[in-house]
């Protein structure tokens, strides 16, 4: 996207966005794809063990999409490796958030690039939002030959039809988002947890924050039926899952194509109804969509985990006006007034950004005010990163580096004193956590993490991993609760 036509594009896209109807894929096309699975296996099955590595960068949601890819290779006859240099085919999954997300991903795949020289058979492609937008693909056509694939988040499903036509037609593909998003259920998956399931239950985003690079590669809001979405979260459950995270951009504006047959706060309630020892997480939620009634129904039900996302961004409203956030700090506060009326013992966490472009002194000022005034439990914080395409990369006034890493350096000391003070209570206390298994920093201990999400370090044995204990809270620290276990179950 060219900078002198992106305010008039962007009008185009919310224009789109007015009439746009959500699509579900076809039950024939998504036959199709099944019937290439089965042609590729033909193909895989003559290779002496086919391996498949799938690399992710990027949030959740990304995560949630390379099980699917990794699902799919699945099927096709392929067995999972963690290990590139093993693999025939390797998917590089991206994030185009900050500039950092990009560049590392680009230079990974780079690194490829001796790979193909030795097996010259090996598939490598490239997917995710930073591919998503044509540009950034015709780049990687031109640049980079070495990759035989890219397709943009819409395109994910139709993986089997790329992967056999690359096989059988020996040419690139190139699969860009063309802004004709479907839902498409039934994909394979394979869960890289036993016990923490990701379950998608929208896609895109339609908020444009001006910062952000997110709606323009993820395409427009589309929501899964209520009725997929819940037949998913009781297999899961079924299967022995503990902890289900819900996820979408702004999970409040779920279902709102569906009229009002099923919002957010009403299919978090029909989840509830599943029977079974399961927490139900979700993220993210928007300011400005959250609602009264989604907390209502947070607070009446056990097995909604008593945390909330809930990102500020910033702290000043005239910043906040700048990034279109459609809230201002008043309501914000207000919306966590109520939650914490309702329920008390909430953890609350947000992600900021720091060094929006014309943010002054006194907007940080406002930033630093509102964490202290809310308390975080948890911050991501983020130093703002210039975006082409998006309408802040063309505002004036960007803020210099030695200015926002002074800003961010004082936004993270303000908020460490604050997690400590948060933490502090729960000394003494006891509190049932699921067991993730042994600490990645510190390998001496198992982790696993409250309802609140916050880290808890203990010492454990394997049989706990996936299973909820009780932990008795002996020290409080920044970043993690130390404690012992006092009882295998709640
Ligand atoms: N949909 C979610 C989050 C999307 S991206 C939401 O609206 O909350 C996750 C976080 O990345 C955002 O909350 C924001 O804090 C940060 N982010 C997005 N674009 C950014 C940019 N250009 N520079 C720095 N941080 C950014
Ligand atoms: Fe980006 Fe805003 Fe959408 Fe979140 S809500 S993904 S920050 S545009
Ligand atoms: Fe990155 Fe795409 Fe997620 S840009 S943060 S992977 S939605």
């Amino acid at each position: 996207m060219r900078h002198c036509t992106e305010k008039r594009t962007n009008m185009a896209i919310m224009k789109r966005i007015e009439k746009a109807e959500p699509r579900m894929a076809k039950p024939e096309e998504i036959q199709k794809q099944r019937t290439y699975i089965e042609k590729i296996r033909a193909v895989v099955s003559e290779m002496t063990s086919p391996k498949a590595c799938v690399v992710t960068y990027g949030c959740q949601q990304n995560e949630a999409d390379s099980e699917r890819i990794m699902g799919t290779l699945c099927e096709m006859g392929y067995t999972p490796t963690q290990e590139p240099k093993d693999a025939d085919i390797i998917i590089v999954n991206t994030c185009a958030v900050r500039d950092h997300a990009e560049k590392k991903a680009l230079s990974i795949t780079g690194g490829y690039k001796h790979l193909k020289h030795k097996k010259p058979s090996l598939i490598i492609g490239v997917c995710g939002c930073m591919v998503s937008k044509a540009d950034m693909s015709d780049k990687i056509k031109h640049s980079y030959p070495y990759i035989d694939i890219v397709f943009g988040t819409e395109n994910l499903w139709k993986l089997p039809e790329i992967v056999y036509r690359t096989m059988k037609e020996d040419k690139r593909m190139f699969f860009p988002n063309l802004g004709e998003p479907v839902v498409a259920e039934g994909i394979p998956v394979l869960r890289e947890s036993g016990y923490k399931a990701w379950v998608s239950i929208m896609y895109g985003c339609n908020n444009f924050c001006t910062y952000c690079i997110v709606p323009y590669v993820r395409g427009r809001e589309r929501s899964r039926r209520p009725e997929d979405i819940i037949n998913e979260v009781r297999e899961l459950v079924a299967d022995g899952y503990k902890e289900i995270t819900l996820l979408g951009q702004n999970v409040n504006s779920y279902g709102k194509e569906f009229g009002d047959e099923c919002d957010f706060a009403e299919l978090l309630s029909r989840i509830c109804e599943i029977e079974g020892d399961f927490l139900v997480r979700f993220m993210t939620s928007h300011p400005k969509d959250a609602s009264r009634k989604l907390i209502d129904v947070m607070a009446a039900n056990d097995k909604i985990a008593k945390h909330f996302h809930l990102p500020v961004q910033s702290g000043s409203d005239r910043i906040l006006k700048e990034m279109n956030r459609h809230y201002d700090r008043e309501a914000y506060l207000s919306l966590i007034r109520y939650m914490r009326e309702k329920m008390p013992d909430i953890c609350i966490s947000t992600d900021i950004i720091v060094g929006f472009p014309g943010e002054t002194d006194a907007d940080f000022e406002d930033t630093l005010s509102i964490v202290k005034e809310v308390g975080y439990d948890m911050m991501y914080s983020f130093i703002y990163s210039k975006r082409t395409g998006t309408p802040a990369a063309e505002m004036e006034e960007q803020i210099p580096e030695a200015i926002t890493g002074e800003r961010f350096a004082r936004l993270i000391d303000t908020q460490n004193e604050i997690s400590l003070t948060k933490n502090q209570p729960y000394t003494d206390k006891t509190v049932r956590v699921l067991v993730d298994g042994r600490s990645k920093n510190n390998p001496e201990k198992f982790s696993g993490r409250t309802e609140g999400n916050k880290i808890v370090l203990f010492d454990g044995d394997d049989s706990m991993t996936g299973n909820f204990v009780m932990v008795h809270i002996t020290e409080a620290q920044t970043f993690a609760l130390k404690g012992d276990v006092v009882a295998d179950k709640k």
